[in-house]
């Protein structure tokens, strides 16, 4: 018995990087996935190696900013496959290290917006059918930025802490209905993330990236993967409301 075997498993912001990669590592496991993501080609794209390859995937076109369509998210894949059992909110953007001198308004609305409003719309949606299943595990991508003060600009340190602490409020109100929320906070990995950002705050960037020479090495995105699928399989039955650094002890130091 593979270890998601028909559990049905919505990942945000899947049609490339991180979230791509935990899609295909649940598909494999036997999940049906929702691909849910706002650039519908790479959505489409990533659809169609998972079906091609034999798994039942389905992509949803979504901006995780705007909540009703995270409620369609959702209900589109009750919809069609009756239920779900996994959420992972995974989509996010970079702030261009903007430091807190530096921040410009458009774009601290945009990282709230989609970072941190995102998350708190699609769990908002998904817990009343967790607590009618009975059951229901949900996964969020945080960021080493969300347990220490300086590695990034200041809307994402405060988002990424915030989805920490969401975590843990939502764990610890509704552990007792069998619903687990367990974060990931990867350090650096290789994916489109940083290619993504644009007019990069020179301070910022400085001042963040100060002792990156002590990572031992950047994370694949099959590192960040199996975290994900450790915290959405029953391994991890017994652990809920925490946020694992997935760092090579970056932080530990
Ligand atoms: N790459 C890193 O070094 C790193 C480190 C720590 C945390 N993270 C977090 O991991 C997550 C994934 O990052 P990644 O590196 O895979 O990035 P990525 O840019 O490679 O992929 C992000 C995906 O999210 C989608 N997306 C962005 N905004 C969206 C929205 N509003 N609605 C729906 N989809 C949206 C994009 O289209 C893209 O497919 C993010 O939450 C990021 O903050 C990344």
């Amino acid at each position: 018995m593979r270890r998601l075997e028909n559990k049905v498993a919505i990942v945000t912001g899947s049609g490339s990087g991180i979230g791509k990669e935990i899609a295909t590592a649940y598909a494999k496991e036997g999940a049906k996935v929702i691909i849910a993501d706002f650039a519908e080609e790479a959505m489409n794209q990533t659809v169609s190696e998972l079906t091609d390859d034999g798994h039942e995937a389905m992509g949803v076109k979504v901006n995780v900013a705007v909540s009703a369509e995270v409620d369609q998210m959702v209900d589109k894949a009750i919809e069609r496959f009756g239920r779900v059992d996994i959420l992972v909110n995974n989509a996010g953007v970079g702030d261009n290290m903007q430091a807190a001198a530096n921040v410009k308004d458009d774009t601290w609305d945009r990282v709230i917006n989609i970072n941190l409003n995102g998350v708190m719309y699609a769990m908002r949606k998904v817990i009343p059918h967790f607590q009618e299943n009975g059951r229901g595990t949900i996964v969020n991508m945080a960021s080493i930025t969300g347990l220490t003060g300086g590695r990034g600009g200041l809307a994402y340190t405060a988002v990424k802490h915030a989805v920490v602490g969401m975590t843990k409020n939502v764990a610890s109100h509704y552990g007792p209905e069998n619903i687990r929320c367990n974060a990931i906070a990867p350090a650096q990995v290789q994916t489109g993330f940083s290619a993504s950002m644009d007019n990069v705050d020179t301070f910022g960037m400085e001042a963040a990236t100060r002792g990156t020479n002590l990572m031992p090495r950047a994370g694949t995105v099959g590192d960040i993967a199996n975290i994900a699928l450790f915290f959405a399989s029953e391994e991890s039955a017994y652990v809920n409301g925490v946020t694992l650094a997935a760092d090579a002890g970056w932080s530990a130091y």
